[in-house]
């Protein structure tokens, strides 16, 4: 186990750094990196690298591009992938040596014949003989020096999924439900993502001399926490690099906000007492008593490692009473403010009575999933709410999908719809094309028309009227595919240009915490620039900024700055609103015990959150669709 660094650190096992963002971290690996290729070459060496694919290792490649356009070179460079997946030709669109090719290879000058990629199309029975071999080509360059890996959401590294034990080696292994549905996205459907993969083993990784584990967003932190802070265990396979003596994890905040450190502060040493932390550590205490927060006792607070809490505001009577009415504040049945009502206490200020609100909604959807109910009540309460569709989503809607919209067409004799090819050729190509080959561009734009109609369905049930639903099909999707996707200018420029002419007083986003490389956290990031922009506008100081929730999981009610509650009516429109987004329906059902459907999780969450307000001793709701205040505009 490495030496301890700090005293918060004293639960973590693997050393861990904390980055404020994706970047900070990159970058400063990426120099790290670029450091040890430039001290082998003044030795005549060569820099054994172990590489991983996925969207985490994205950004830390680009910056490996930068420095070498500022002049690192990687001719003395040899790297070895970890994983590829079982059955795709290297020029595969999705398969690893491909991606590889297009994220790193074609940028740099490192002589193909360094870099080795496990060939997904081996014959079944030379498999094992070509695994050994593969170990032997790593023996043979002298071991792997430094060794990128992620994590997946089942806590595997590689693709040692849970059950691989610590000594596996290079080998072919069957992929496990959660990682086929992660990457469901990238081959249009779980059903198509290949079963099986070869990986490097636990053993293998753990043989290099030193490893890098890197991870970005909060649907990491959980399994972060088990990895870093848990026991050794084959259940969550990247524990086993807490025996590594030289690994370390690069982390933004989002992926280590569950360590003990962040989670529970006061747990590993002083801290300083702010409004924020006091609530967050009233209601983790009476989630950990299992008491609503009036119940709470001083002897609750120092058996607890609170005491200094109380040592500031003096008594659990006051602090309790205190942090209700905040959570008590949080929740309002009107979005948009209540006319003629006194705000002092209240999340939306009353004036004006009537409010100009943009919803920016990443995909189709996602705004349904985190607000659906919230809209409804919007619009209800005459708010000119203008629902914006950042992208079309069009690359997640699969072909069935497409030929069921043909058949329709055809039955109506429709056969050249504006802009598009003739109908016939699409059709044939849904037919004639793997079922994951890229689509030619008409058959995106007939698939976004898809979900267009979706959405259009959707929001006419939330009371929507049409002309307010807004499709902005940002270029930077239109161009690009799941995690490579790259935004600029014209992006940002669309969306100031919708905030300018609306002049909101209200703005939801979503995508805080999200993967930056993820279409959510491609908008936040954009919308962040957008909004930036915006500052000096006449609007600007006087428009409210808020984020709300994706399926990820439900937030704690310290996170919360606005929860509106769902009636059981509501929640039922909710669901019918969620469920004419058919396209976006998994193709094939999840486990017995967790739901996998988009809509399923979506209520789940909602129900969750409710049920957190009532065990802290608040109303008891059907539902709850929870807010957090984002800074700028209104929001000091
Ligand atoms: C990829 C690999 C995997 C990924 C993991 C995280 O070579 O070995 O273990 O690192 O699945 O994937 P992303 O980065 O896409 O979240």
């Amino acid at each position: 186990m490495p030496s301890l660094t700090t005293e918060a650190e004293q639960f973590e096992k693997i050393r861990t750094k904390v980055f404020v963002n994706s970047e900070a971290a990159v970058r400063e690996l990426g120099s790290a990196i670029g450091a040890f290729i430039r001290q082998r070459q003044a030795e005549n060496r060569r820099a054994v690298l172990g590489l991983a694919t996925g969207s985490t290792p994205v950004r830390l490649y680009q910056e490996l591009i930068r420095l070498h356009r500022d002049g690192l070179s990687f001719q003395n460079v040899i790297t070895f992938n970890l994983d590829e997946y079982y059955g795709l030709p290297p020029d595969h669109p999705e398969s690893y040596r491909h991606f590889m090719e297009v994220q790193l290879f074609r940028h740099i000058d490192l002589p193909p014949a360094q870099a080795h990629v496990p060939n997904g199309l081996i014959e079944r029975n030379q498999v094992f003989e070509y695994c050994a071999n593969y170990e032997a080509q790593i023996a043979e360059a002298g071991g792997i020096d430094i060794q990128i890996v992620g994590i997946g959401r089942t806590g595997h590294i590689g693709f040692n999924e849970p059950g691989s034990s610590l000594d596996s080696r290079t080998r072919l292994v069957a992929l496990d439900r959660l990682t086929r549905r992660d990457a469901a996205r990238d081959f249009r459907g779980e059903a198509n993502v290949p079963a099986y993969a070869l990986t490097m083993g636990i053993g293998t990784i753990l043989e290099a001399r030193q490893i890098r584990l890197l991870a970005w967003g909060e649907s990491k932190a959980l399994v972060l926490r088990s990895a870093i802070e848990g026991p050794e265990t084959t259940a969550v396979p990247a524990s086993f690099l807490q025996r590594h003596s030289d690994c370390r994890c690069y982390l933004d905040h989002a992926a280590g906000s569950e360590l003990t450190r962040f989670r529970t502060p006061w747990k590993v040493g002083p801290v300083k007492w702010d409004p924020g932390l006091t609530r967050k550590a009233v209601t983790w205490l009476a989630e950990t008593r299992e008491k609503p927060v009036l119940r709470l006792r001083d002897e609750d607070y120092t058996e607890n490692a609170l005491a200094s809490l109380l040592v500031e505001t003096g008594s659990a009577y006051s602090l309790n009473i205190r942090i209700f009415n905040e959570l008590q504040h949080t929740i309002t049945g009107w979005p948009g403010g209540k006319p003629n009502a006194d705000d002092t206490n209240r999340p939306v200020p009353a004036e004006p009575p009537f409010k100009r609100v943009i919803i920016l909604s990443p995909e189709p959807l996602d705004a349904e999933i985190g607000m659906a109910g919230t809209i409804h009540r919007l619009v209800n309460q005459q708010h000119e709410v203008t629902l914006a569709y950042l992208t079309s989503g069009n690359l997640s809607v699969p072909d069935s999908e497409a030929r069921m919209a043909f058949s329709l067409l055809n039955e109506l004799g429709v056969s050249k719809p504006d802009s598009l090819a003739h109908l016939d050729q699409l059709a044939a190509e849904t037919n004639r094309k793997a079922p994951f080959d890229e689509d030619s561009r008409e058959l995106r734009q007939f698939k976004g028309l898809i979900r267009r109609a979706e959405a259009r369905a959707s929001c006419q049930i939330l009371g929507l009227a049409l002309d307010r639903v807004r499709f902005l099909d940002l270029p930077f999707y239109q161009r690009g595919r799941y995690r490579q996707f790259r935004w600029g200018s014209e992006d940002v420029k669309s969306v100031v240009n919708l905030m300018c002419s609306l002049e909101p007083h209200q703005v939801y986003v979503t995508g805080v915490g999200a993967d930056p490389s993820s279409v959510p956290g491609i908008a936040y990031q954009l919308v962040s620039a957008a909004l930036e922009n915006c500052g000096k506008e006449p609007w600007f100081p006087n428009c409210q900024f808020w984020v709300y929730a994706s399926n990820e999981r439900p937030w704690p009610p310290h996170e919360i700055d606005m929860a509106i509650p769902l009636s059981p009516a509501e929640l039922a429109i909710k669901l019918d609103c969620l469920y004419h987004h058919r396209s976006q329906r998994s193709q094939t059902p999840f486990t017995e015990t967790q739901a996998g459907e988009g809509w399923q999780q979506a209520e789940q969450i909602n129900r969750a959150t409710a049920r957190q307000y009532d065990l802290l001793g608040l109303a008891e709701y059907e539902a709850v669709e929870s807010f957090r205040a984002q800074k700028g505009g209104r929001n000091r």
